[in-house]
């Protein structure tokens, strides 16, 4: 632990689920944290007032460039600096592909993948900065999911969208590399996590086929993810870059 003393990381979509998790454990590993999420200020402050230590927050839809460009400028004037993002935020949907809409199809890759895409865009001016000074550089850590590194009939956009994270995360990593930019891009994979985005879109036989079809036999807490975040954040994984760290049970083991 504490791991991350000095640091100050941006969790995107961090009011709940996998990313409130990697909020608690970046707080616990001393990292400064900048929480950023759809709800409103006064929406969050009940949330936010049950973490300890150093948080901060911005509303944030990391589909709009333009808030992201505000958003940093909030991460500027309250840390001063940013060495570690984590673009977690994230929304599901599901249904046949031939009656999927080209609208539905859009709102899935615009938070998921466009998200990622403006985070990385908009951060890494500020990252490249605080990473001169880091041993182990500045880290962006892309939330993928297995969904980007095997298929599940009926989720398409969702599909597409965490496997160009997977392969976005692999050019932005060797572009800074090739140029020297002490940025390090890696993505997590998780299996099936028991959090309010699974929970709320499954009835109980999702459940039983995503346990299952998990070699483990159960699903993920969201603190399983978030110490995977922590490392790939960290300098222990100093010498990681465009690698894709698979947290899922043995799901995609076979
Ligand atoms: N739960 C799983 O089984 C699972 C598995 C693999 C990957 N993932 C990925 O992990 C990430 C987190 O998922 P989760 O299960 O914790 O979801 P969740 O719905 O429980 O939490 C997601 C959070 O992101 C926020 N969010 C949604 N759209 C946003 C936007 N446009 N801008 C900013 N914030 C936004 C939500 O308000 C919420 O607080 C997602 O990228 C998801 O695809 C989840």
């Amino acid at each position: 632990m504490n791991r991350l003393a000095g640091r100050v990381a941006l969790v995107t979509g961090g009011l709940r689920g996998i990313g409130h998790a990697v909020v608690r454990r970046f707080l616990a590993e001393g990292a400064a944290v900048m929480v950023a999420d759809l709800s409103t200020p006064e929406a969050a402050a009940g949330t936010l007032a049950t973490m300890a230590g150093d948080v901060g927050y911005v509303e944030l839809d990391v589909g709009d460039e333009d808030q992201w460009i505000a958003a940093v400028a909030a991460i500027a004037a309250r840390f001063g600096r940013l060495d570690i993002l984590i673009a977690n935020a994230g929304v599901g949907g599901s249904g046949p592909v031939r009656t999927t809409s080209l609208r539905d199809w859009h709102a899935i890759l615009r938070v998921n993948l466009d998200g990622v895409f403006l985070g990385t865009r908009c951060c890494a001016d500020m990252l490249a900065d605080a990473g001169r000074s880091l041993p182990g550089g500045a880290a962006i850590v892309n939330m993928s999911s297995i969904m980007g590194l095997v298929g599940l009939p009926q989720v398409a956009p969702y599909n597409a969208s965490k496997g160009g994270v997977r392969l976005f995360t692999k050019s932005t990593a060797l572009e800074f590399a090739a140029a020297g930019t002490p940025i390090r891009v890696n993505s997590v994979h998780p299996g099936f996590v028991e959090t309010p985005l699974l929970m709320e879109s499954s009835d109980a036989d999702a459940i039983a086929f995503y346990t299952g079809a998990t070699p483990m036999g159960r699903l993920a807490r969201p603190e399983e993810i978030a110490a995977a975040v922590a490392f790939l954040a960290s300098d222990d994984a100093s010498y990681m870059t465009g690698s894709e760290l698979v947290v899922d049970g043995g799901y995609t083991a076979r």
